[in-house]
């Protein structure tokens, strides 16, 4: 499971076949200070990991472009081993043994950047680097190039374009292959059972951030990391904030708890909501809005195969979720004038989905040449209607507060696709029932 050299290089080489001739520059994250001293824990660059599966700081791929005869070249630099370093925060592998580990053709130190760089750039077309993304790399780049330019008088020629490296990455990271397919059923299955382990434990009277460190706890004993992304714990109103994350308040009895919370696996992704009553039965009102949700996700997953548009699951969710609102007198009206003036948006605000990888929100467009992307094999996106119903005094009080978002990973197959997350309960009655064996 852990990352594996051939699978890393051979999509190296897929992209040096993609870019043609010229220099890609590509860097890791730097570490960063949460305060005084203390730091984050340190969480490589996505790109950067998809091409190298290196998860040390202060790395840059160098990835060579064949031309003229010449073949094409993969370099790493990293940092140097370090006895007394290595003594404070851990094992470095260093140049050369980085070199064979990680399968590149060469491997230099990172101090060495700055005066290699500029030979490698030497007569070549174009370099290809995430412009923008940073201003002290931009400024980097810039002298690096600059510095080729002032040989100029002795022959030597310096790139003349510049190109976007996530551009061309994007497309590749859009398509999981079966090394990442497998990454991502592990960070989901794990991601499951801590959403089952969160079933089990909720009662009236615990916090949300006793909820919070049962999927914690799951995430790291199954495995994971780290979380993926900061998870959301949210009781009764809270629900109806959409990035709610202080999960710092005491559930109640008759409350919906939402939970939105996966784990990161090897640098991939789970990203799972479930809502459930908080004492173990949904009120009759609970009920019908989670079972218009559960529809509208059923719908949305349906039209999730591969020809259909991007917003084919999204449009099929709207239908269901709008036609939801109308029975439940939220809206009057007929559903397709609703939908074309985007009634809706009152009660469900967000999109139905979005591309899921290395990471949560992953790299990818959504639109080619203006028109919405035709869903392929082998891309993995979320599938998360949701039905947020504030107090109001046009809304019927027992619907008041009531939040509910239920969201599933899916990888699209030959002839649909393929629900991920399966193993999180999501019908009422596998609700219910997984709570009462809790208790
Ligand atoms: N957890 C982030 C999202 O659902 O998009
Ligand atoms: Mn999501
Ligand atoms: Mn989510």
């Amino acid at each position: 499971m852990r990352p594996d050299i051939a699978t890393h290089r051979a999509r190296r080489a897929r992209l040096l076949k993609t870019m043609g001739e010229g220099v890609l520059i590509l860097a890791t994250a730097p570490e960063a200070i949460r305060n005084r001293d203390a730091h984050y824990p340190y969480r490589f660059d996505s790109h950067f990991y998809y091409l190298t599966g290196f998860p040390e700081p202060e790395a840059v791929l160098v990835l060579i472009g064949a031309r003229a005869g010449k073949r094409a070249r993969q370099i790493l630099f990293c940092r140097e081993k370090n006895l007394e370093r290595e003594i404070w925060d851990g094992h470095r592998h260093g140049p050369k043994a980085a070199r064979t580990a990680f399968g590149f053709d060469a491997a230099y130190p990172i101090g060495e950047l700055d005066k290699r760089l500029p030979t490698l750039l030497e007569n070549q077309p174009r370099v290809c680097y995430p412009f923008g993304a940073d201003a002290a790399w931009d400024a980097r780049v810039m002298a690096w190039i600059n510095t080729v330019r002032g040989r100029a008088r002795a022959g030597v020629g310096a790139p003349g374009a510049i190109t976007d490296a996530h551009a061309l990455i994007d497309e590749m990271r859009l398509i999981k292959d079966p090394h990442e397919l497998d990454l991502m059923q592990h960070a989901a299955d794990i991601s499951a059972a801590g959403h089952r382990a969160a079933l089990r434990v909720c009662r009236p009277g615990l916090g949300e951030w006793q909820i919070e460190a049962e999927l914690l706890r799951a995430f790291r004993a199954g495995g994971c990391q780290a979380p993926a992304y900061t998870p959301i714990v949210a009781g009764g109103a809270n629900a109806c904030v959409l990035h709610y994350v202080s999960n710092d308040r005491v559930l109640a009895d008759g409350d919906l708890l939402l939970i939105d919370a996966g784990g990161e696996y090897h640098g991939y992704a789970a990203d799972i909501t479930r809502t459930f009553p908080v004492n173990g039965r949904f009120s009759a009102a609970q009920k019908d809005v989670h079972e218009i949700v559960l529809a509208a996700q059923d719908a949305a997953i349906a039209a999730t195969r591969p020809g259909n548009a991007w917003n084919a699951p999204h449009e099929a969710a709207l239908r269901v979720l709008t036609q939801g609102m109308i029975d439940l007198k939220l809206l009057a009206g007929e559903l397709d004038g609703l939908l074309e003036k985007e009634a809706y948006k009152r009660f469900y605000m967000h999109r139905t989905g979005h591309w899921l990888g290395l990471d949560v929100h992953d790299a990818g467009d959504y639109k080619v040449a203006g028109a919405w992307r035709p869903l392929q094999p082998g891309q993995c996106l979320t599938v998360e209607p949701g039905f947020y119903i504030r107090r109001a005094d046009d809304v019927p009080p027992a619907l008041w507060d009531i939040g509910i978002r239920i969201e599933d990973d899916v990888v699209v197959t030959e002839d649909g696709c393929r629900v991920l997350t399966e193993a999180a309960p999501k019908s009422v009655a596998a609700i219910e029932e997984a709570m009462r064996d809790g208790r």
